[in-house]
């Protein structure tokens, strides 16, 4: 198959619109699996990614059809992710937009339009789930053409889930794409835009030959980091790997370069023949994945450490966008800092460390990378609580600040209006995408975004707000340190940095909540928040006398030792701070915000 009859697109979609279902669709229509009603999310190989039904990591499959090689890149669909849709639109040369006829247009599909539009990729407009009975068709064909200037005509409507509309949508992706523009008899130019670890094989490269050709055998160099490597083998990815002979300009497909470790696949680097090293030139990088959320990760109980460890890294090596720095803590001991793209991607980090690797580990508060402008001219990056500098070496604090787009029905702008002035919003601008469809603009504060926004516009919109973030750089900021004591003593773990008008608040809540989650013990525990020495916020946890072994009246000592031995066991999930022990729960309901 030349390369004439080669096509590499995409699905972008909004969360929950049909992609991977589509997916299953498309492999069954060009033969690639068998049809079978078990065909569901064929592309999404995680455990996470199944029970949450949300796409993760993009997976690539290639299609033979109708003469034609088509090679589907699939994207996941969260705001969380956006750094992975782009990572796969870099292999493509257009995309189908898919947008679910019951829900229409939303924030996830302007910003995923939009990501596509700018890589100058062809987008095919389609209309998903024309079955349900509620759909409304005319007024989502009607919202695509105001929003993105799309023909009615040119509009597909199909149902992913019973396959209308499918084959005809497949023959517009054939007509309609252009084939790959690099050049066969130039040298070879491999882009490598997603990897992933086999504990067999080592890394496994997805890679979309450019230019030239790429054979088992060859030697080849990282352009990034000159480091050298022979092919060891490459093939296809159907999805499961078919190995092959050779790739050559335009196909997409896995190479396996020996590498151990995933860092060295670095996403949007170029691997060329060692020969040619020195007058290939690059193609253009992907930016890469910038951490927004940090969070310390602490074991249980220190004598996990090292399994902890062992586990952590071997989920790195499969997500290179979370960063890890070592970090200790007074009162949880040895653990790490993570950085993660958001909260989600947090709670996906935690489940699956939880879930695949057995582990239960300990959380800190979350905060975003805060900066300070120093009286030496420097700039100090605090992504720790335990970094927050002295304010008088500070001129001043700046936060991360994100441009957010909301789309919602218009019966909810007045409540939603106001959450994002609560939230220190800045309003940049506000259109009616319909006569009852409006679309929101705002530069929001980082903090005020990461942790619940997203649930509150949800909540608040009965679900029918959508939301989507892009980073804006920083903006100046008033910051302090918020300490939490237990007993006079200070817990590094519980501290956060907060907006100064808002330490007040923050302070009295978290100290109810300990209130509530700290059991009572044998004396009584003075819980305080406090900003730079000065208390604002205390509550009281009253004695409770506990003797589990009141009921063996002196005499059974077997049954006596029995029920100490219990009571140890349950110590294992609690923290002793000081004199005060703390329960994992207490932790986090510090996180959870009313
Ligand atoms: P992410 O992977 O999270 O991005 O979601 P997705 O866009 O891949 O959505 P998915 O394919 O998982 O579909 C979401 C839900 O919609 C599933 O329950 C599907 O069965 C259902 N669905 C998808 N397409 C159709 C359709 O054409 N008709 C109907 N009735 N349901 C559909």
């Amino acid at each position: 198959i030349g390369t004439d009859n080669i096509r590499n697109f995409g699905i972008v979609a909004h969360v929950d619109h049909g992609k991977s279902t589509l997916a299953d669709r498309l492999l069954e229509l060009t033969g690639t699996v068998r049809a079978s009603p078990d065909n569901k999310q064929l592309l999404d190989r995680l455990p996470v990614e199944r029970e949450r039904g949300i796409t993760v990591k993009a997976q690539t499959a290639t299609m033979l059809y109708s003469n034609h090689m088509l090679n589907l890149i699939d994207t996941p669909g969260h705001v969380d992710f956006s750094y992975e849709v782009s990572r796969s639109l870099s292999a493509c040369d257009g995309v189908i937009l898919l947008v679910d006829a019951r829900q229409g247009v939303k924030a996830q599909t302007v910003a995923n339009y939009l990501l596509a539009a700018d890589a100058g990729l062809t987008v095919i407009p389609a209309v998903n789930k024309i079955d349900l009975h509620n759909a409304d068709v005319p007024e989502t064909i009607s919202q695509m053409c105001v929003g993105f200037g799309f023909e009615e005509d040119e509009i597909h409507k199909i149902s992913a889930k019973l396959g209308t509309g499918v084959p005809d949508l497949l023959n517009t992706v054939i007509s309609n794409i252009p084939p790959p523009a690099g050049r066969p008899d130039s040298p070879l130019r491999l882009l490598l835009f997603d990897s992933w670890y086999d504990k067999y094989r080592g890394v496994v490269c997805v890679v979309t030959v450019r230019d030239g050709k790429v054979s088992r055998g060859d030697l080849v160099t990282s352009i990034h980091s000159s480091k050298k490597y022979e092919v060891a083998d490459l093939g296809l990815l159907r999805p499961q790997q078919v190995p092959q002979n050779s790739l050559s300009t335009g196909q997409v497909g896995y190479v396996i370069l020996g590498m151990k470790d995933s860092r060295e696949a670095l996403i949007g680097d170029t691997i060329c023949h060692t020969k040619c090293y020195s007058k290939v030139e690059p193609l253009p990088g992907l930016k890469p994945a910038k951490p927004m959320v940090f969070a310390g990760v602490y074991p249980m109980d220190q004598s996990e450490y090292t399994g902890l460890r062992a586990s952590i890294e071997r989920l790195i090596l499969n997500d290179s966008s979370v960063s890890s720095q070592r970090d200790t803590s007074v009162a949880l001991g040895q653990g790490w800092r993570l950085g993660f793209l958001g909260l989600l991607h947090m709670d996906v980090f935690i489940q699956r460390l939880e879930e695949e690797f057995n582990a239960s580990v300990l959380l800190t508060t979350p905060s975003v990378p805060y900066q300070a402008l120093m009286r030496d001219g420097s700039i100090l990056q605090i992504l720790n609580p335990s970094h927050f500098p002295d304010k008088n070496k500070v001129t001043e604090f700046r936060e991360p600040i994100v441009k957010g787009t909301l789309i919602f029905p218009d019966q909810y702008l007045g409540k939603l209006l106001a959450l994002c002035e609560e939230r220190r919003g800045d309003q940049q601008q506000l259109v009616y995408l319909t006569s009852s469809r409006v679309m929101l603009k705002y530069i929001l504060p980082l903090s005020e975004v990461v942790f619940d926004f997203f649930d509150q516009v949800k909540s608040i919109s009965s679900g029918y707000a959508s939301f989507d973030y892009e980073d804006a750089g920083y903006q100046k900021t008033k910051l302090v340190k918020l300490d939490i004591l237990l007993n006079g003593q200070q817990v590094d773990a519980l501290s956060c940095v907060v907006h100064a008008d808002s330490a007040y608040s923050i302070g009295r809540s978290i100290c109810s909540k300990l209130k509530d989650t700290i059991r009572r013990q044998l004396f009584e525990v003075a819980v305080q928040a406090a900003v730079g020495g000065r208390v604002i916020a205390r509550e009281s946890v009253k004695a409770l006398r506990k003797d589990v072994t009141a009921k063996c009246y002196g005499g059974d000592i077997t049954r006596k030792m029995k029920l100490l031995r219990q009571q140890r066991e349950g110590k294992k999930r609690l923290k002793r701070i000081g004199n005060v022990e703390l329960d994992r729960d207490a932790f986090l309901s510090v996180l959870k915000k009313d």
